[in-house]
């Protein structure tokens, strides 16, 4: 029997215990803020902001949603960042990625205040992290590592391959993966658009992640019978729907789910962590600044 792993349960949970903290940091005086930037036209951004927001609201949290025109200089968004930094009801900043071409990357993760960095992509929480000192552990790697312990999966000892390099995703999932402690201690491979014999690493995975960013790339015949498969993609591709599109992951999801012991569906597998796991930083953001302790799980 395969499990289909229910993300939306999980993310219920996680939402639930961070509602708790929201009010014990209210009752406190200290309503946890996030302050979300939009600098795109991009649609699947306009959605993902939105869903953020709306999470925000369902958690106690207020949100501060401010959108800047993707043709104004980046100095805009630099200087709109520096207002955040100094604001004191604002706990957590996510800019969304990506930023247009003409604004520099870099500079906006730097200059994001990295206490009030609840995406965790900061240079200095980024060091925390790999040093095994995590600040604000990244969102949707988190978030793996949440449905992971809600559904007893066991990752000591066990060979867990990530396909997919990102700052975002690939890079944290694997460094969370080798650190000490539950959740942690398997040993990791990273794969990558430059792997040969994809397959074969695949088919080594006792957890495999996939978050390349292709559609249906990870297919049955690159799974082991037994493995543990979770789906971080979503692709938008052409279909005969109302909008023109669906949704669809990095796995081939009717024949991998041959094979796999548990796997995550697209939508509603490791999509409703990522925003979970975003509510979950921005109160452990306002519990740090605010010095009034929470008990986050
Ligand atoms: N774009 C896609 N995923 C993310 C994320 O987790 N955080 C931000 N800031 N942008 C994104």
């Amino acid at each position: 029997m395969t499990t289909i792993i229910d993300g939306n349960a999980v993310a219920d949970d996680i939402r639930a215990d961070v509602s708790a903290c929201a009010e014990t940091l209210a009752d406190e005086g200290v309503t946890p803020g996030l302050a979300t930037v939009l600098m795109s036209d991009d649609g699947a951004s306009e959605t993902y902001v939105s869903m953020k927001q709306r999470a925000c609201a369902d958690t106690g949290i207020e949100s501060f949603h401010h959108e800047i025109d993707p043709d104004e200089p980046a100095e805009v968004l630099y200087d709109r960042i520096d207002d955040l930094n100094a604001d004191p009801s604002v706990h957590g900043i996510l800019v969304q990625m990506p930023v247009p071409d003409h604004v520099d990357k870099a500079t906006v993760l730097e200059r994001i205040d990295p206490m009030k960095d609840v995406d965790g992509f900061h240079p200095e929480n980024v060091g925390r992290l790999v040093s095994g000192n995590a600040r604000y552990k990244p969102c949707t790697p988190h978030g793996v590592q949440k449905i992971l312990a809600a559904h007893d999966i066991e990752t000591e000892g066990k060979d867990a391959v990530v396909v997919g390099r990102s700052d975002i995703v690939g890079k944290p999932m694997a460094n969370l993966f080798i650190q000490y402690g539950p959740g942690g201690n398997a040993t990791t491979t990273i794969c990558h658009s430059r792997t040969e014999n994809l397959g074969e690493k695949t088919r080594s995975a006792d957890i495999l992640v996939a978050a390349a960013g292709v559609p249906r790339m990870i297919e049955g015949s690159m799974v082991s019978e037994g493995a543990v498969v979770i789906d971080v993609g979503v692709n938008r591709v052409d279909a005969d729907t109302e909008k023109g599109y669906e949704l669809v992951g990095d796995v081939d999801f009717g024949s991998v789910r041959e094979k796999a012991s548990a796997i995550t569906p697209v939508p509603g597998g490791v999509g409703p962590l990522t925003i979970a796991m975003l509510m979950y930083n921005t109160v452990k953001a306002a519990s740090l600044q605010s010095d009034v302790p929470v008990d986050l799980p």
